[in-house]
């Protein structure tokens, strides 16, 4: 049988992932069902997280799941010295899924591999964050009423930021054109460019916001990824280059939305988000009725 985690947003096909989007909708209209009575989801959080964690379990409890886990490894036998795949074979006797964020990447494509059970992935390092991706596609659709032929600026740390670099990979479905916006030192790795070239999907690259996003449809902005500098001098150079404000909108697009995964620090003045084009907030929103779709989906429910 095909293992059903979600490691990598490239684990589902054009369909699936539309399927998923379909899904969230039925979940939107009907948040509260009783589909996982009798079940059992772990949540494992090696790395602090708001909003992918809660809205997991939100998501478990309007379905009548039961959650266990952890939100802060320190309160885990990790501490002890157990080893990952350990504590993966433990947690897999106990629950019927589990949803892991932890700081390495490719942690959750090993946990994948050794789990009998499916592993959602809620963060890996700089990698992955399917999630949060399928997220942003659902919170796109729901503002462009397509996801095809879309203008996309990515601003910030397009380094770290795994928000971006599993967005890439998901919108390569649907003919989009992108600007990376981001200072010299945080600009996007060499791998999703290439990745880019190799499905014709244009790109262009500049360090400048102001004036670089009044063609865009979707402008999503991202926090310059603290945890992930090893040289916190050249963190505090480049964490607050970009700051959205509201004059800066007003050449944009009547259809022009702001996406950010959140948490924001600097990068969007709050005086931004009483405009009609901020939407990080109903995103985050959307965040639950995706995880109920992708829960009921890893467990062929
Ligand atoms: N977007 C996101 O991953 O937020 P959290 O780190 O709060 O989960």
């Amino acid at each position: 049988m095909k293992n059903r985690s979600l490691v990598s947003i490239t684990d589902y096909t054009k369909e699936e992932i539309l399927e998923i989007l379909h899904l969230a909708a039925d979940f939107e209209a009907n948040p509260n069902q009783k589909i996982l009575k009798g079940r059992v989801i772990a949540t494992l959080f090696f790395e602090p997280s708001t909003r992918t964690r809660l809205s997991f379990e939100t998501a478990v409890n309007r379905l009548r799941g039961r959650i266990v886990g952890f939100s802060d490894a320190m309160t885990s036998s990790s501490v002890k010295g157990e080893s990952l795949h350990d504590t993966i074979r433990m947690v897999a006797n106990y629950a019927d899924a589990i949803v892991m964020r932890h700081p390495l990447e490719g942690a959750a494509r090993y946990a994948s591999e050794i789990s009998p059970v499916p592993i959602v992935n809620a963060g890996d390092g700089a990698n992955q964050h399917p999630s949060q991706t399928l997220l942003d596609l659902y919170s796109i659709l729901k503002t462009q009423g397509t996801l095809e032929n879309l203008k996309i600026c990515l601003v910030g740390d397009l380094k770290y930021g795994r928000t971006v670099h599993s967005l890439i990979m998901a919108m390569a479905h649907f003919n989009p054109t992108f600007r990376f916006i981001a200072p010299d030192e945080l600009k996007m790795p060499d791998e999703y460019k290439l990745f880019c070239k190799k499905h014709n999907i244009p790109y262009e690259e500049t360090t400048e916001l102001a004036g670089n996003f009044d063609d865009a449809d979707i402008l999503y902005i991202t926090r310059v990824q603290k945890e992930r500098f090893l040289d916190m001098l050249e963190f505090e150079r480049v964490k607050n280059t970009y700051t959205l404000k509201n004059d800066m909108l007003a050449n944009s697009k009547p259809n022009l939305k702001i996406l950010h995964p959140l948490p924001r620090v600097n990068e969007i003045d709050p005086d931004v988000d009483i405009n009609p084009k901020a939407y990080y907030f109903q995103q985050a929103q959307n965040g639950m009725y995706v995880r109920q779709a992708i829960i009921s989906k890893v467990l062929n429910l």
